[in-house]
């Protein structure tokens, strides 16, 4: 089997018996027994996005070396319907024969964690990673590991499992910028989606020292030219990543939603819906490198001009794959519920990889997907010789 290749293994469409809304499974390729990749729930998601989603998580599983293949879910639903818990809830039954064995998923878009562990819970899966953990050597042990792994707490509020992919885009960002020679406190930053990844990014960046300029929610973007109070407006959101405007200080500009893509900063990270930056308004995109949270956040056409301008884009599924690089540690036993041990080995994957991509760049102009795309392909010949031997890697 070719482990990147671009056409997925199965594509699926369910349709909800109850209100008719449709959800998606695609299976990019299957490794090792599995297929990795979280479930996003928003209103208007399609197959062909769920398909490039899946494509992207075949290519973060190949470049971190995890032991599954891509994977991703979809609902077509806005999470705030009242009909949404019922849907989910549905969609899993119907996926239950690939969720019992091979389909490891997660939070992603409009889904939190907590959200989905609730509903493998109520349909007796006990957890999201259930095919992984089930098909472990200990399952009772590999939960127990799981669940104090998600759940262990770090400064700020917030839980492991909740911040670890944004503290992943932050260190991407960290690196670059250390490569540049830019210094955090001189270095300004514009975070689109305030989310799960793109709040705890925007909290990494602040804590470094880095100035969070703008940042942006579904009803609009905050910003600040001298720097937003980062940990304030963090505490000031809601379930869905939205912050009350009742609590946002008047020295806070209110702007409109797409307004976070122009603000001129060195770093944008947009962190919320695909399809943020295309050709329609990359040509506004002031920003001297772009990082992407979010899943599919540039098109390929407005990757090409930010290039064409000196613009570089760290890959999604280099920059995000901390969240799903960090479940398979969990999974495997690689790390457990220090956060500290979770953070190093992050830290050290993260930057040694954006060095490379960045390297190369400033050396060649090479793109930084480029480059990534070409560590996806050395791990295909590793996967290809050592695949056999890692079957069912999941330890006890
Ligand atoms: N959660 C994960 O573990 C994870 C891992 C890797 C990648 N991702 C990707 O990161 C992105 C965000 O996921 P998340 O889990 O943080 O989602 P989330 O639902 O937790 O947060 C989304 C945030 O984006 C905001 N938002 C929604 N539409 C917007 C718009 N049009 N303009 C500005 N802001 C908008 C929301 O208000 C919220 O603040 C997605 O592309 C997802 O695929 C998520």
């Amino acid at each position: 089997m070719e482990f990147v290749d671009d056409q997925p293994m199965l594509r699926m469409t369910w349709t909800d018996p109850i209100t008719g809304k449709n959800g998606f499974l695609v299976i990019h390729n299957i490794v090792g027994g599995f297929a990795t990749g979280g479930t996003r729930m928003r209103a208007g998601c399609t197959l062909s996005e769920v398909e490039g989603l899946a494509y992207g998580m075949s290519l973060k599983t190949t470049v971190f070396d995890l032991p599954a293949g891509g994977a991703k879910g979809g609902i077509d639903c806005d999470p705030k319907d009242p009909e949404a818990p019922g849907v989910l809830r549905r969609f899993l039954s119907a996926m239950r024969p690939w969720l019992n064995t091979h389909w490891v998923t997660a939070e992603d878009l409009g889904m939190p964690q907590e959200v989905i562990d609730e509903a493998f819970d109520d349909l007796g899966m006990d957890q999201s990673y259930h095919a992984a953990i089930a098909g472990s050597s200990k399952p009772a042990r590999t939960l127990r590991r799981v669940r104090a792994g998600l759940s262990s707490a770090v400064p700020g509020g917030q839980l492991l499992g909740e911040v670890i992919g944004g503290y992943g885009v932050a260190q991407s960002c960290l690196g670059v910028a250390q490569k540049w020679g830019n210094e955090p406190d001189r270095t300004t930053v514009a975070v689109q989606g305030v989310g799960t990844m793109g709040g705890a990014a925007a909290w990494y960046l602040h804590e470094a020292g880095m100035r969070v300029v703008a940042i942006a929610d579904a009803a609009g973007t905050l910003a600040d030219p001298q720097g937003l109070d980062i940990p304030t407006l963090l505490e000031a959101r809601d379930a869905y990543g939205e912050i009350d405007r009742s609590r946002v200080s008047e020295s806070v500009q209110q702007l409109p939603r797409e307004a976070v893509l122009f603000v001129p900063v060195d770093i944008l990270v947009p962190a919320a819906v695909s399809y943020a930056i295309t050709q329609h308004n990359v040509g506004a995109v002031a920003a001297r490198l772009v990082v992407e949270a979010a899943n599919m956040a540039t098109t390929p056409e407005a990757e090409v001009e930010l290039a064409g301008r000196g613009v570089p884009v760290i890959p999604d599924f280099v920059a995000n794959a901390g969240a799903a690089a960090w479940a398979w540690w969990l999974l495997t036993g690689k790390v457990g519920d220090d956060p500290q041990d979770s953070f190093a080995l992050l830290h050290g994957e993260m930057r040694s990889k954006v060095a490379e991509l960045i390297d190369a760049w400033d050396d060649d102009r090479i793109a930084p997907r480029a480059t990534a795309m070409k560590l996806a392909h050395a791990r295909k010949q590793y996967y290809a010789t050592e695949i056999v031997s890692r079957r069912r890697a999941v330890a006890s």
